[in-house]
């Protein structure tokens, strides 16, 4: 994929994530995700590409824009494969809290996992401790192991985890083996990134969360050189049907990162809604809006932080819905 594709997506995000950001604080995460989906699904369509969802806001009669199936793009070449969250972290908009970001992953055809809308357990870690991780293992293996791949002590681990009552015993095996945990009320996309960045404070994320924010993380982790690896964790038979019908068969199936992201020529590109640990979120300002976005092109390993000044007097109409 061309290097040009660099800015295209980071205006992508950057306009779901000026959309939402509107609705910041104010109790309505549906309304702020429809906003999300609107601005992200209209600059799409201004990029040269022939792009298909392959990750998206659900099935086709479920949404009305960004479904699974759904082409985005002008229609010209190249074929590509999207993985998009215009709202990742519906509840820290709603709330007003840390956490929320407007993300997109981009592969060459049939280079992504086509994850199901169900849960994933999942660990990751950046290029430091790649080898040195199995979700098979104990938590107290592999936290040993990252931290001496990091040359660190294991209390001065810091592991990112969402605060559910399903990860108490999660919880628990963490503090047990003496490392810092950093619980989180959502949003596990940003801290599994923030993993592949030595200074951001995040050297670990575990835990059971979505399984396409999973294969959203592994885009970045897969474009620095990190590692995560995950497994489908069904709670019914309609999510074992939902994994089959995307041709996952077997559902068990420890999943590494050439099962979630086959191929180093993808695109991860990210804006802040609101402040992370990666990002900070969105500033609106007397003649628009301040917005940082990461963008990571995997080919080269080119991490490109871009802090943009919005003049909403001046963008084009396509680029302005929601703000
Ligand atoms: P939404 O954007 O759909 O609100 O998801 C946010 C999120 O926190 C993800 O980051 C995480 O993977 C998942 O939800 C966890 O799901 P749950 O809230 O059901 O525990």
């Amino acid at each position: 994929m061309e290097r040009e594709l660099t800015m295209e997506f980071a205006r992508v995000t950057e306009a779901a994530a000026l959309a939402s950001a509107r609705w910041v604080g104010l109790g309505n995460k549906d309304a702020a995700d429809d906003a999300a989906v609107e601005a992200m699904r209209a600059v799409f369509d201004t990029i040269h590409m022939n792009g298909t969802v392959v990750i998206g806001e659900g099935e086709m009669d479920e949404a009305p824009m960004l479904y699974i199936g759904e082409r985005v793009g002008n229609g010209e070449s190249p074929e590509l494969d999207i993985a998009v969250d215009p709202l990742e972290g519906t509840n820290s908009v709603a709330k007003g809290v840390a956490g929320a970001i407007a993300v997109v992953a981009i592969a060459q055809k049939g280079c992504l996992l086509h994850a199901p809308d169900m849960y994933m357990d999942k660990i990751a870690v950046g290029p430091a401790a790649v080898g040195r991780i199995n979700l098979d293992a104990t938590v107290a293996e592999n936290v040993a192991n990252v931290a001496q791949a990091l040359g660190k002590s294991i209390q001065d681990m810091t592991v990112v985890v969402l605060d559910r009552p399903r990860h108490q015993k999660l919880i628990q095996d963490v503090r047990a083996c003496g490392a810092r945990i950093r619980l989180i009320t959502d949003g596990d996309v940003s801290p599994a990134v923030a993993c592949a960045f030595e200074d951001s404070g995040v050297d670990m994320m575990m835990g059971i969360g979505g399984a396409p924010e999973g294969v959203l993380a592994a885009a970045a982790l897969r474009c620095m050189g990190g590692e995560m690896q995950g497994r489908l964790w069904p709670e019914n038979e309609a999510d074992v049907d939902r994994a089959k019908a995307l041709g996952i068969e077997n559902v068990q199936k420890l999943l590494l990162m050439d099962d979630l992201v086959s191929n180093d020529d993808v695109f991860f590109a990210a804006t802040g809604i609101t402040e992370g640990p990666l990002l900070r979120g969105v500033n609106f300002t007397s003649k628009g809006a301040l917005t940082h976005t990461v963008v990571i092109r995997g080919k080269t390993g080119t991490v490109r932080f871009i802090e943009a000044r919005h003049r909403f007097d001046k963008k084009p109409k396509y680029a302005m819905k929601g703000c």
